[in-house]
């Protein structure tokens, strides 16, 4: 099926979901968890999944919009059978050459603390190395900076401070 982009590679990922390799290990109902970068995706199910975990509605409209002009949407579906499950996804903007910034970083309570969220973070990582992108940038909530920093991000490099702008 042209719509899997490739599976899991982490130990931890490729255990809990038991992800298998190979013709014969085909069992129709064993979960399988796999990504994707097709960007379009059910906005209701991405909706979804941010319900889940607590996050603020947004104009769908404008949801579409981002993810259209993202450089890459990284999806984590969970296949059992015929049915598929929305449980991770995360998109990254970029100037296409030095920089990208990740947004959205989100897996489905569910499935949370199995190595998922770290192995999504792998996942979009390589992508944007392999086009070359060398500096990757994103914004931390406070109660999740430890778990970015455990994937090798740093905290205001050499006291380099984020800023940002709101509309008054
Ligand atoms: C943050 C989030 C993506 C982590 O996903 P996850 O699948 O639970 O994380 P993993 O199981 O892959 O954890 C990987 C490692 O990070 C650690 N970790 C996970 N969440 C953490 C947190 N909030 N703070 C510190 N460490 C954390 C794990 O203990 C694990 O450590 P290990 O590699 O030493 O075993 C997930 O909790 C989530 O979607 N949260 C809600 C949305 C959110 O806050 N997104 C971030 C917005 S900036």
């Amino acid at each position: 099926m042209g719509f899997w982009k490739s599976l899991f590679s982490t130990d931890a990922v490729a255990t809990a979901s038991r992800v298998q390799s190979g013709a014969s290990s085909a069992i129709a109902t064993e979960p399988r968890v796999a990504f994707s970068t097709e960007r379009d995706l059910d906005l209701y199910e991405l909706e979804e999944l941010c319900d889940a975990v607590g996050w603020s509605r947004r104009p769908l409209r404008k949801v579409r919009k981002a993810l259209q002009h993202s450089f890459l949407v990284v999806s984590m579906w969970e296949e059992r059978g015929a049915k598929r499950r929305l449980v991770g996804f995360a998109r990254a903007t970029s100037d296409c050459a030095f920089n990208a910034t990740i947004w959205d970083v989100v897996i489905h309570p569910s499935y949370q603390s199995r190595g998922y969220g770290k192995a999504l973070m792998k996942y979009i990582i390589k992508k944007l190395r392999s086009e070359d992108i060398s500096n990757i940038t994103l914004f931390a909530d406070p109660h999740v900076v430890d778990f970015y920093r455990r994937l090798g991000f740093i905290l205001d490099p050499e006291g380099i401070k984020g800023m940002f702008w709101y509309p008054d």
